[in-house]
């Protein structure tokens, strides 16, 4: 890995603008404060240093330089962080070969590349033209059919199977990545639409028929390390560029409506796939935007959908709209039906959730009876005491109050007790501060280290006093101080974040330590001080061990050498004391 490139790149971005695009920090101090997006919170937790150039989660200890958090927040690999920044900054990246971080599913991702070629080539060969026609007649055009990849598995059992054993793969991995099934093709005789992960690589498939097969509409693929269902999204790695600058995210149910509203310039969207909505996926949206717009079909299951989507996303402090679209609308028939004007107008004016949320509970109760409508009145303060904004929850109020005839002092009576009642916002969404004892002696390991990362001088004295650290995890990382020193001549934490971006446990500790509350700089007495409490840590070690050895020992002229060892140590003058 070209390491000078990247810290060149990295030396003419400030990470507090890189971050602060993405979510909103306030300055305090020398530093940034906002709200972490790695974990689930409420609380300005995050800190962004610009004197240091990385950033530190003192909730979840997420930490970092302005790659890793691109990286982690846009779900891109390394490479593609520098890209963005070179490009950002005006140097090219694109002529420098970037050693590309393999991973043990490259397999799986080539087997689905291959796949997706060959599916490909189907549709442009004879064998497609019934799927052309039919694409056709839903009006996919050229267009759309080469930018969403779209493709088509032939009518014969196993034609992608035998290619792919001509290749590297066996029966055994092409059943477990899902591509073949019983040791045959899984996709027969279906329109292959590529479902991608967030960094835009083809993970799956989804297949739907065509040719009035009775089978269900859509096979997906099953479950693999690389495809979890529940974990993404479709449309993301695209609707994440769009959602930024369009304020918004929207949510659809299916991928037909995403490719239709894309073909008419709304990028901004994703689709569930099905409608129950995951943790994982309202974490991915909440990434994209805090402006949910919900557009799902307007038959009966795609309301209902709607009603319990909006709750959850309202539950994690989303703002959310609704678009109700006549049934038996989706969006790609209401764009095909009525235009890309009218659609836009749609989405423009969508309403508040909870006042869809309202008039969806208006239609179910039988206004006749004083029951149901006191039922009914009840439950709209439940929903209105539920917005945050005092002046809609008076627009509301004096609404009711209108409507039902009754007094508005009544109503606010009401509402003020179930406000009273509201658990305050913030307590079960915070995550207590994770609190991991540390004894004093690791205490003084990890700061000799923080010196080490801040202060170059530290480095040598380190080395010249021969101190020795107590786990394999320190000891690594102080090797690879040392090295990065006499290689770069001085040292950086954000620099050498890049640099030990592989070593897993290299960036355990540094990320632990940073998270840490140690001091950066340090004079000489200082440190020696530092020094001075390891060493008796040592000592402490040895005599642990001595006296094991002791125990064990038979002779009892041995036993008196390990006594009088053991009396030197704790005199304090053995030569390693
Ligand atoms: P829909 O039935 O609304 O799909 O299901 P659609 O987009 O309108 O499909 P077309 O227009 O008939 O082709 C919404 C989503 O639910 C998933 C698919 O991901 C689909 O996009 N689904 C649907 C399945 O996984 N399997 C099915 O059999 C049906
Ligand atoms: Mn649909």
């Amino acid at each position: 890995m070209n390491n000078n490139l990247a810290n060149e790149i990295r030396s003419k971005v400030d990470i507090v603008d890189v971050i602060g695009e993405r979510i909103p920090l306030v300055a305090k101090g020398k530093n940034f404060f906002g709200v972490c997006p790695f974990h689930d919170d409420s609380n300005p937790s995050m800190c962004v240093s610009r004197e240091k150039q990385i950033y530190t989660c003192f909730s979840c200890h997420a930490t970092g330089n302005v790659y890793t958090f691109l990286m982690n927040y846009e779900h891109i690999d390394f490479k593609d962080a520098l890209k963005y920044l070179g490009d950002k900054v005006g140097v090219d990246v694109g002529v420098v070969n970037v050693a590309k971080k393999s991973s043990k599913y490259d397999n799986y991702y080539d087997a689905y590349n291959l796949s997706l070629k060959y599916y490909q080539n189907n549709l442009n060969s004879t064998l497609g033209k019934n799927a052309r026609e039919y694409l056709k007649t839903r009006k996919i055009d050229e267009k759309i059919i080469k930018e969403f990849e779209i493709g088509l598995s032939l009518d014969k059992r196993d034609d992608l199977t035998n290619l792919l054993l001509n290749k590297k793969y066996d029966l055994v991995s092409l059943n477990r990545i899902g591509l073949s099934v019983d040791n045959h093709d899984t996709y027969i005789n279906r329109i292959m639409f590529p479902l991608y992960d967030a960094s835009g690589k083809v993970v799956g498939f989804s297949g739907r028929i065509y040719d009035n097969s009775s089978q269900n509409k859509y096979l997906n693929t099953k479950e693999t390390p690389i495809f979890k269902k529940g974990e993404m999204l479709y449309h993301y790695h695209i609707a994440k560029e769009y959602a930024r600058s369009e304020k918004s995210i929207i949510v659809m149910e299916g991928f037909m409506d995403v490719i239709r509203a894309s073909s008419i310039g709304i990028k901004n969207t994703v689709a569930l796939m099905g409608t129950a909505l995951t943790k994982e996926q309202i974490g991915l949206i909440k990434r994209l935007s805090h402006n949910v717009i919900l557009c799902l079909d307007g038959d009966n299951p795609g309301q209902h959908a709607m009603l319990s989507i909006g709750d959850s996303l309202l539950e994690q402090g989303l703002d959310v709209k609704a678009v109700v679209l006549p049934d038996p609308d989706d969006p790609d028939t209401y764009i095909l039906n009525n235009g890309k004007e009218r659609f836009m107008g749609l989405i423009s004016s969508a309403i508040n959730f909870s006042d869809f949320k309202m008039e969806k509970l208006k239609e179910t109760v039988d206004f006749r009876s004083d029951e149901e409508k006191a039922d009914y009145i009840n439950k709209v303060l439940a929903e209105t005491a539920k917005l945050d904004d005092p002046i809609r929850r008076e627009v509301v109020l004096k609404r009711l109050a209108k409507e039902f005839d009754i007094g508005y002092n009544t109503l606010e009576m009401r509402i003020n007790s179930i406000l009273s009642e509201k658990p305050k916002k913030n307590d079960n969404i915070t995550i207590k501060k994770k609190i991991v004892k540390k004894d004093k002696y690791r205490k003084a390991y990890e700061q000799i280290i923080y010196f080490m990362l801040n202060n170059d001088w530290v480095i040598s004295q380190v080395e010249k006093e021969r101190l020795i650290f107590p786990t394999e995890e320190m000891r690594a990382i102080c090797s690879e101080i040392n090295y990065y020193y006499k290689k770069y001549g001085n040292i950086n934490v954000a620099d050498f974040y890049t640099y030990v971006q592989d070593k897993e446990n290299v960036l355990r500790l540094l990320n632990d330590i940073l998270a840490g509350s140690y001091s950066e700089s340090t004079t000489k007495e200082e440190l020696f001080l530092y020094f001075k409490v390891v060493r008796e840590y040592c000592t402490k070690q040895e005599i642990k061990r001595l006296t094991n050895v002791m125990k064990k020992e038979v002779d009892p002229i041995e036993q008196a050498k390990i006594v009088e060892k053991i009396r030197k140590l704790r005199l304090g003058d053995s030569e390693n004391g």
